[in-house]
Order: structure tokens, then C-alpha cells, then sequence
């Protein structure tokens, strides 16, 4: 069995481009104890990995040249020696961009995913999955939400904020979103029910956009994004306002010279509780989040969007895409069209 997959090939400046990346052959190698091997069939395009491609400090070691793309992966088991795997499962790991894997107990996300027979794996890979997760995460413990509050969710069409801006609505809050096209604010009010969008790209006062929207200043602000709209929002939030800060999209193809924040005053002017926080820290809530989401998906309630690509090969221009701001919903590889979709499951597709 050979497994194919893509390496670093050179480092990207700014948006990456094909380039900067190379497909390879790489024999599978022998499992060790707890091991497991998967074949898989969906995984997850992430604008985190961008920040991995830069030799820079962050969370996570960067990406050596030469080395896999790292992404969240969904396959079955063909090879396990855990105990906790059986050939035929599903499981779930932070392992690569590769149509074979190797996920261990260490790997970031390490789990046996029951696949329920009503949702089909893209589910599990988006609202069902990690970036759902992020978003009921975030929202509960980092953001601390209450019923009433009033919420502001940053790239709001996108995988993990069209989530956060559901969960806050289904949680008893009014929401509004900011996204960068008049489509995408379509997607946020006509699809997801948000209260409101805000089209920061086309709005010629980002600050009056935020006012006109929040007279009475904000409760919560999700931020995905950082940047100028972290910086606009700053002075907007109520007292004891809270953000929990999922990620600074923003600043990833240019994390060598970041915007600097010009407002963060505002954080001891307005009280604010700002707290970074990475879902897979939360542990104990992820099986919590798990069924929650799930079951709103399923009831109709949660609508997942996903934009899904076929094949390894296609991979690259799926990431530059999502890095370049085009895409709406959770970005998926699947690595080839035959991948177990039931026949009643209707996703809502987007671009
Ligand atoms: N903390 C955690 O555990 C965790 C886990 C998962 C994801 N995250 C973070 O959550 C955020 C959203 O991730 P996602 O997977 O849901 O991605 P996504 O929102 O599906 O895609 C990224 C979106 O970000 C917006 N964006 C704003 N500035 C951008 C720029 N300069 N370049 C490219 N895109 C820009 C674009 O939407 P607009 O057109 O609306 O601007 C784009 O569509 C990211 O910051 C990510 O790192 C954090």
C-alpha cells in the first residue's frame, strides 16, 4: 500500500500559490502499539495551517520543507493496534493532507467517531466536527454566553463562524455578523437566521456599521478575525464585555508584520475579558458539544454549510481559495466522490 500526499515544498509569501506545494509517494509504515491506520476519506482545510507554513513561533511547531501539510483527517480503519479501534471504524486525528494516515494517541483530536447513519462524514468534519466544536466552545466557556446577550461574530459565513452565529441565535442571543461580500451576508441572514450582517468590505464606516447595529454596545464578540475589525470592535463592547478570540485570520498571510491594535485601551476602559483558547484544550465539553450539534443538525435547526473538493490533487487550490477569502462554509477535501453520503442528507451547499 502506497500512500500519497503534500509536502511543503517552499515557504509561501503572502496568499499561497500552487507552488508551494508538492505532491509525493511515501511508503505506510508499520504500526507500533496504540497505532492505528486509516484510509482517508474527508479532511479538513484549515486557515491555522497557514500560520504553521511560516517559520515562526506559534502554538504548533511550523512546517519543515519537505514536510506534510498538517490537517485534520476522517477515515476508516484499516489497521489498528489500540485496543479502542476495530477495522471498519471511523477514526479521527490531526495528522496531514494524505490519503493514508497514522493517528496515534498523542495526535491532536485522537478519536473513535461514531458515525451516526443519518449524517453523512462531512458532517463530522464541520458543524458535527471540529470547527462546531470551536464554535460551542467558544462561545460557552471562553465567551461565557448567556441567553439575551448581544453578539458579534467575526467571518461569520465561514466554517467555524457560521456555526458560532447559530449556537449564539439557538442559545437565546441576538447576532449579528461581519463578512466580506454582499453574498456572503445573503448566506449569514437569508440561510443561517443571524439578526444581521455587516459587509465590512463594501461599508464605508465599519465603526457606524457596528453602532447602527449595537446602539447599546455589545455583550460578546467571537472573533475569528483580529486585524481592523478587532480593532473598530474594541471601543463597541459594553462593560465586562467578553471575547473569546478563536483566531486573527487577518494577519496569516502577513504574520511577519501584523496589525497593531490601536485600541487595546479599550480592553481596561470597557473591562473586557479577552481570552485566546484553542477547542481541543476544552476536553471535557467536546462529547457535550458533540450532541448538541449534532442533533440540531439533525432537527434542522443548525444548517451545515460545506464546500467540498474531490480529490488529493485538488487540495492546494481548496487552501489557497479559503486563504484568498473565497470560500463560505467549512472547506473539505474528500478524497475521492464515492465518500458515504446518505441519500436524504441535503447540506447546504456553498461556494
Ligand atoms: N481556536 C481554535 O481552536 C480554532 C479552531 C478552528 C479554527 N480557528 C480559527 O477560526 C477562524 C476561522 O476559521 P475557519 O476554519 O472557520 O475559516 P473560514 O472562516 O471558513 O475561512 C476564513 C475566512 O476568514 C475571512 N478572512 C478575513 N480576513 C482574511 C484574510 N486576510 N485572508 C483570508 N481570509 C480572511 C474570510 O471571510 P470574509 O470574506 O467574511 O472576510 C474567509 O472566508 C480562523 O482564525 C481559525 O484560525 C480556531
Amino acid at each position: 500500500m502506497i500512500n500519497r500526499r503534500i509536502v511543503l515544498q517552499s515557504r509561501p509569501v503572502g496568499v499561497p500559490e500552487q507552488g508551494n506545494f508538492r505532491m509525493e509517494e511515501a511508503p505506510i509504515p508499520d504500526l507500533a502499539d496504540g497505532e492505528v491506520l486509516l484510509e482517508n476519506h474527508v479532511y479538513a482545510i484549515d486557515p491555522a495551517v497557514r500560520g504553521m507554513l511560516d517559520d515562526v513561533k506559534s502554538y504548533m511547531p511550523p512546517v519543515a520543507i519537505g514536510g506534510l501539510i498538517p490537517a485534520m483527517v476522517l477515515g476508516r480503519v484499516v489497521k489498528s493496534r489500540n485496543p479502542d479501534f476495530r477495522e471498519g471504524d471511523y477514526g479521527r486525528g490531526f495528522v496531514g493532507w494524505e490519503t493514508h494516515s497514522v493517528i496515534t494517541p498523542g495526535n491532536v483530536g485522537f478519536e473513535n467517531v461514531t458515525v451516526a447513519q443519518d449524517l453523512p462524514l462531512t458532517a463530522y468534519m464541520g458543524a458535527c466536527g471540529w470547527s462546531g466544536i470551536t464554535a460551542y466552545v467558544g462561545l460557552k466557556r471562553y465567551g461565557e454566553m448567556r441567553s439575551g446577550d448581544e453578539v458579534l461574530v467575526s467571518a461569520a459565513a465561514g466554517a467555524v463562524g457560521s456555526v458560532a452565529g447559530q449556537v449564539a441565535r439557538l442559545s437565546g442571543c441576538r447576532v449579528i455578523g461581519t463578512v466580506g461580500s454582499a453574498d456572503k451576508a445573503r448566506i449569514v441572514t437569508d440561510v443561517l437566521g443571524f439578526d444581521g450582517a455587516i459587509d465590512y468590505r463594501a461599508c464605508e464606516d465599519l465603526d457606524a456599521e457596528i453602532a447602527r447595529h449595537f446602539p447599546d454596545g455589545i455583550d460578546l464578540y467571537f472573533d475569528n478575525v483580529g486585524g481592523v475589525t478587532l480593532d473598530t470592535v474594541l471601543p463597541r463592547m459594553k462593560a465586562f464585555g467578553r471575547i473569546p478570540v478563536c483566531g486573527m485570520v487577518a494577519n496569516y498571510n502577513h504574520q511577519t508584520d501584523p496589525y497593531r491594535l490601536r485600541n487595546i485601551w479599550q480592553v481596561l476602559v470597557n473591562r473586557i475579558t479577552m481570552r485566546g483558547f484553542l477547542a481541543y484544550e476544552a476536553a471535557d465539553m467536546v462529547h457535550e458539544a458533540e450532541e448538541a450539534l449534532a442533533d440540531w443538525v439533525r432537527s434542522g435547526e443548525l444548517i451545515a454549510t460545506e464546500n467540498v473538493a474531490t480529490g488529493l490533487e485538488a487540495t492546494p487550490d481548496a487552501f489557497i481559495r479559503l486563504m484568498s477569502g473565497e470560500t463560505s462554509g467549512k472547506t473539505l477535501v474528500r478524497i475521492d466522490e464515492n465518500v458515504s453520503t446518505l441519500a436524504d442528507w441535503k447540506p447546504h451547499a456553498v461556494a
